[in-house]
């Protein structure tokens, strides 16, 4: 069974961006549900056997806290031996296991994984029944609509696939495979999957603001939605969600306000190990819109280590209104 969420609004997964110190933020802000960035179910097998050799636990490979929960761990990856291994490594420490049917990355989809099983209605049938027979946890799934403009509703099939093998819940990020990010999300098309569905489908695609939540809920009548980019460098987001839900106005964060939240998202990468690269990137968001941002970014793509980062980001804390 499904936790219980205390927001209808959900952090998406977002590989290199969703690391476990924006989950936290984003969870402190009220989302709903935050899951991992994807993990590949080969590395999880291959990672548990290292790390138990030295009394150590998956946790250290896959970083999260206590208070993320309910939190959800998305796989990918098609080989069922594979699948039955890495769902029960990870099974003990998350709340629900994800599946990821949706990556458009070709270094995903030339391995058979992400949105490229969406044309392969049997393995995704024995991928989702080996999942759900390897775990006790609520299993849910993530979904494009299909690969080709011509397969532009695959989904209705898979998504009837997946609810009579037992996955208890949909997110559909309407676009197709080959749209990559082009173009918008679809939003009828969720409309559509939730007409013809009994477990709760979740929406997501091109919502960046409380407003886009409240219409994406009110157009599709969807349960729940689930943010990606407009949640990068941009906590607040879901607070400004919840309480636009619930009184129909919100509150407004300056700038100074997210470079602030910057240095706290700062604070909490100290318990996690996160790349450089990764933080320097948050740290790029993090100034997206402020006056003389580019100037800004360049400064930032140019740092070398936390300690000149930290001391851009302070620089750019005394000018800023
Ligand atoms: C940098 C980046 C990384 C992503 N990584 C993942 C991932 O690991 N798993 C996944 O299911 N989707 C991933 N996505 C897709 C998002 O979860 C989401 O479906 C998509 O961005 C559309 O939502 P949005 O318009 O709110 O961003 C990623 C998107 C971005 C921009």
């Amino acid at each position: 069974m499904l936790p219980k969420f205390s927001s209808r609004a959900f952090l998406a997964p977002m590989a290199g961006v969703s690391d476990p110190a924006l989950r936290l933020q984003c969870k402190k802000f009220g989302a709903g549900l935050v899951v991992t960035e994807f993990t590949s179910i080969h590395s999880i097998v291959a990672k548990e056997r290292h790390l138990r050799e030295n009394q150590k636990t998956i946790q250290e490979f896959i970083q999260f806290s206590e208070n993320e929960r309910p939190l959800s761990v998305q796989l990918f990856g098609s080989d069922l031996i594979a699948l039955e291994k890495g769902a029960k490594i990870v099974e003990p420490f998350f709340d629900i296991i994800d599946y990821n049917m949706g990556c458009p990355a070709p270094h995903i989809t030339q391995q058979m994984a992400g949105g490229a099983l969406l044309q392969e209605t049997n393995l995704t049938q024995q991928i989702f029944s080996t999942l759900i027979n390897s775990v006790k946890k609520p299993v849910t799934l993530k979904i494009r609509l299909g690969v080709t403009d011509a397969s532009r509703y695959l989904f209705k099939e898979i998504a009837q696939i997946a609810e009579d093998e037992g996955i208890e819940m949909i997110t559909l990020h309407p676009r197709t495979v080959n749209q990559g990010y082009s173009g918008e999300a679809d939003w009828n098309m969720i409309k559509e999957l939730k007409e013809i569905s009994n477990i709760p489908i979740v929406g997501n695609g091109d919502i960046t603001t409380p407003e886009d939540a409240k219409k994406m809920m009110d157009e599709t009548n969807c349960d729940y939605v689930m943010i990606g980019r407009g949640a990068m460098g941009n906590p607040f987001l879901f607070e400004q969600i919840n309480d636009y839900l619930k009184t129909g106005s919100y509150n407004h964060y300056s700038f100074k306000n997210r470079l602030d939240s910057f240095f706290e998202y700062l604070f909490l990468t100290k318990n996690y190990k996160i790349k450089f690269a990764n933080i320097k990137g948050q740290a790029m968001r993090f100034t997206k819109g402020i006056k003389g941002g580019s100037k800004l970014r360049a400064k930032i793509s140019l740092s070398k280590n936390i300690s000149e980062l930290e001391k851009i980001m302070k620089d750019a804390l005394l000018v800023i209104k």
